[in-house]
Parts: C-alpha cells; sequence; structure tokens
C-alpha cells in the first residue's frame, strides 16, 4: 500500500514504487488514493472533488495531538488526471502488477465533505484536515444522494481500474456524526436496527452501507476488499477482509469463511522507523528482523482454510513521510522481507541468509539510484 493522500507521490514517483515492486515479484499495489487530507482521483461526473478536495490548507507539523496547533502554513496538493491514472495502471500491468484502488468510506471523507458539504450529515461547511488521526465528520448514511454519489464515484473507478478487487475502506468510522442526525436515526429506524451486544445500532447502519456498496460492486462483477472494522455489525456478504489491527480480525474472518489480507500493524506498516537515526514523531519502531518473522500462515488457521489467505501486504502510510527519498528509506529493506514471506514457504525462510542478501540488494538498489 502506498498512501498518496497524507502526501502526494508525483506519476514518475510512483513509476519508480511500481518497478521496485516489480523486481520483488509483488503483484498487487494497493493505492490509498482518498482521505479525509486530500482527494487524489479525478472523477469527471464529480469535478469538485480535486478543485476543491485536492488542496489542504496547510498541515500540521510534529506529533500528532490535539494540543498541538503548530501548522506549517503551506498549502499541499496534487491529483492523478485519469489520463494519468491510465497510464500508470498499464505500467504495472506491463510489469505483472495489479493495481487494488481504494476509496474508503464512509469514514475518512473529509475532503470529499469539503467538495460537496451536502454529503455530510450537517451539511458542513467543512474543510480538508490539517491534522492527521480520525475525523467525526464522515458521510451522511441516511441520504440517498449519498449513494447516488459512490456509485458515481466506483463506475469511474471500475472504468478505470481493471482489477477484480476493489478496497472501499470501512476502517475507523466514529458514529457520532450518525448518532446526532435525524436522517441517519431515520435510517436505522427505517431498517430496523438495534444495538446488540458490542454492537450499537450505528455498527450495524455501517454494514448496511458497506454491504450495499459491495453489492454495487458485486452486480458489476467485482469484488470488495475492506478493512477489518467491517467484522463490526456483520461482514458484507463475500467480503475480503485487510486484517490491519492485529491478525484477530483476520482469523476471525477465516473462521466465518471469507478471504483474509494480512498486513498486522505491528508487522507490515512501514510508516514505523527501522532504526533510531530514522526516528519521526510516530515513534515507533518496526525493525526488518520482525518483519521477516511474520508468518501469515497464523497460528489457529487450519491446513483446510489456508486457501482463505490470499496474501501479505507491506502499508506504507505516509503523514509523516512527505519526501520520496524518505519513503524509499522507509520501504527497503523491509519490502523485501514481505516478498519474500510472501512466496517462500516458512520452513524454507532463514533469517542469517535473508539478511546478508537484504544487505546485498540494499546496496544495489543504492547504485541503481533507489
Ligand atoms: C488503517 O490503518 N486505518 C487501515
Ligand atoms: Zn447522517
Amino acid at each position: 500500500l502506498l498512501d498518496v493522500s497524507r502526501h502526494f507521490f508525483t506519476v514518475e514517483e510512483v513509476k519508480k514504487y511500481i518497478d521496485i515492486l516489480a523486481m520483488h515479484k509483488i503483484n498487487r499495489f494497493h493505492w490509498h488514493l482518498t482521505d479525509d487530507q486530500g482527494w487524489r482521483i479525478e472523477i469527471r461526473k464529480h469535478p469538485r472533488l480535486t478543485e476543491v478536495g485536492s488542496v489542504r490548507k496547510q498541515t500540521l507539523v510534529g506529533k500528532h495531538e490535539a494540543s498541538n496547533n503548530n501548522f506549517d502554513g503551506i498549502p499541499h496538493g496534487g491529483y492523478y488526471t485519469q489520463d494519468e491514472i491510465r497510464e500508470i495502471v498499464a505500467y504495472a500491468s506491463e510489469r505483472f502488477i495489479t493495481i487494488v484502488p481504494e476509496i474508503d468510506l464512509p469514514g475518512h471523507m473529509q475532503a470529499a465533505l469539503a467538495a460537496y458539504p451536502e454529503l455530510g450529515c450537517t451539511g458542513g461547511p467543512y474543510e480538508l484536515r490539517c491534522r492527521w488521526g480520525i475525523s467525526d465528520e464522515v458521510l451522511c448514511a441516511g441520504n440517498d444522494m449519498v449513494y447516488e454519489f459512490l456509485e458515481d464515484v466506483l463506475d469511474e473507478v471500475m472504468e478505470l481500474f481493471p482489477s477484480e478487487y476493489i478496497h472501499i475502506g470501512g476502517d475507523e468510522c466514529p458514529k457520532v456524526s450518525w448518532e446526532a442526525c435525524p436522517k441517519c436515526q431515520a435510517k436505522i429506524r427505517q431498517l430496523g436496527l438495534k444495538d446488540e451486544g458490542k454492537n450499537s445500532a450505528e455498527h450495524y447502519l455501517q454494514n448496511y452501507v458497506m454491504s450495499r456498496m459491495e453489492k454495487y460492486l458485486n452486480d458489476n462483477g467485482r469484488k470488495m476488499i475492506g478493512w477489518d472494522e467491517i467484522l463490526e455489525g456483520g461482514l458484507a456478504p463475500d467480503a475480503t477482509v485487510m486484517s490491519w489491527r492485529g491478525t484477530e480480525g483476520g482469523l476471525k474472518a477465516i473462521a466465518e469463511g471469507h478471504d483474509v489480507i494480512f498486513t498486522p500493524n505491528h508487522f507490515c506498516y512501514f510508516d514505523t522507523h527501522q532504526d533510531p537515526a530514522q526516528y519521526r514523531p510516530i515513534n515507533r519502531h518496526l525493525p526488518l528482523e520482525k518483519v521477516y518473522s511474520f508468518d501469515p500462515m497464523v497460528e489457529g488457521i487450519s491446513e483446510e482454510n489456508a486457501h482463505h489467505i490470499l496474501g501479505l501486504q507491506g502499508s506504507l502510510w505516509t503523514e509523516w513521510i512527505m519526501e520520496p527519498e524518505y519513503a524509499e528509506l522507509m520501504l527497503y529493506p523491509r519490502a523485501f522481507a514481505i516478498a519474500e514471506t510472501g512466496w517462500t514457504p516458512k520452513e524454507k525462510k532463514s533469517w542469517p541468509d535473508f539478511e546478508r542478501r537484504a544487505t546485498a540488494l540494499s546496496h544495489v538498489a543504492r547504485e541503481w539510484g533507489y
């Protein structure tokens, strides 16, 4: 995964990223194209998504804490035209890489709300988010216009991306705006949703949104991927789950007969630093050896269920990664460990041998200017 919302990466930078994936036989590129801090994909039917939604006013400097109000005062923006997207999809395809696009919904949508405030519960006004973390402002689930909007967006996404799988997010969607919204509450009553066990009626409303969008993708011959929050309030019928908050979500999804991709944050999130010299405010340490130690055949998964594990993923979130050189420093050699784990039977993996080869490969990469 490459997050191009928090910081934008140019077409040439994305192509270089794809080159390196190809070099390691990594065959999927999960492209996180939209988030609270920037909408990066041109949608012809809704031009304000990029006219307004692609540029934030400024960016938080330093630690992401509520008390930190230190902003850089510099607008940050960028987006890909549909021609550029087609060019990148073709570039990846020539290198046997399928791009799985992500339109994160119904949370992580503040950039879209800034462009089209009528899609939110209060009608706004909204601005693009200039700090990190999770926004309470999400799409209104009780407004039919929102579903029409999402279908329009997915229509153009499906036209651009031949991938069988489309990722529609589903993570980190606070329910406070739905709790206070008459339209969302009317929808809850209309659907007969109730608080049940650990889940509130609003959790079931999120399941309604995800299932409805899954059906739209299925009706168009595509499959849905969502982050592991989609387990809350019941899984959309055929969803593939991307397990990021550890591996529990993946285990639960497999037990329910669903397919899973593992990217547990403690092993696979590359916004963490590899050594203390690479310190950035996220301040979590994830050394190469730990990445290499991850076994996607997670304890508790039986041989007969192993086919539900589609693979593993390294995820590069870019809140603190604004320069392509730093992105590369974060990726390598950890991405090599993801590739080797994905393609090598566990009994053939060897840390000392990998460490030797990863070091050699890092020298080669440096020679090549990576
Ligand atoms: C995620 O890291 N919110 C998927
Ligand atoms: Zn609402």
